[in-house]
């Protein structure tokens, strides 16, 4: 993969996208976005506060607002997108154009239950986590796999470890 492209983190909420892409820009000195918190600053509002104002539906349309946007800026990025931009059809097909190169953060629902535990800024995350990431991922799992270019496993690695993996798969030497 080109460096000289938009680099995008997906995966499922707690797989450390935002934590994970913060390091990496840095590493790359390219700007980093982060698809919640972009609609958190256009709206005004927390994605809880959206969820449960205007309903999952109108969020996912601010998601394919903000996504649509990120990508179109021609100064190369890293982006980490929320969990659910893969649902979207539109969405996959933007991220798997050639201009943009996406990295799958994976880990276990188990993994994924333990590291959302106690969030409360997560609407879909209810009293019974696991079992709701494990029905996520049953859905999402193929939709990450139909636009990553590369899968990095996450359980039970260190954060350090899964940036200079990103990096070393984006063609940056650690
Ligand atoms: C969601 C993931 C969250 C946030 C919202 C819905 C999802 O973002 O957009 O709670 O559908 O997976 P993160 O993946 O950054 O946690």
């Amino acid at each position: 993969m080109s460096p000289a492209r938009h680099l995008v983190l997906v995966g499922m909420m707690g797989a450390g996208k935002t934590t994970v892409g913060r390091q990496v820009a840095a590493r790359l000195q390219r700007p980093f976005f982060d698809s919640d918190e972009a609609i958190e600053a256009r709206t005004g509002r927390t994605v809880a506060q959206i969820f449960a104002t205007d309903g999952e539906p109108a969020f996912r349309a601010l998601e394919t607002e903000v996504l649509a946007e990120m990508l179109d800026d021609p100064e190369p990025a890293v982006i980490a997108a929320a969990g659910g931009v893969v649902l979207d059809a539109g969405n996959r097909e933007r991220l798997r154009a050639p201009s943009v190169q996406v990295v799958w953060l994976r880990a276990d629902p188990a993994e994924l239950a333990r590291r959302v535990a106690g969030s409360t800024h997560r609407p879909l995350i209810d009293h019974d986590p696991e079992a709701t990431l494990v029905r996520l991922a049953a859905e999402r799992d193929p939709l990450y796999r139909e636009v990553a270019a590369m899968v990095v496993d996450v359980g039970g690695v260190a954060v350090s470890e899964v940036v200079e993996q990103v990096l070393c798969g984006v063609g940056v030497r650690s």
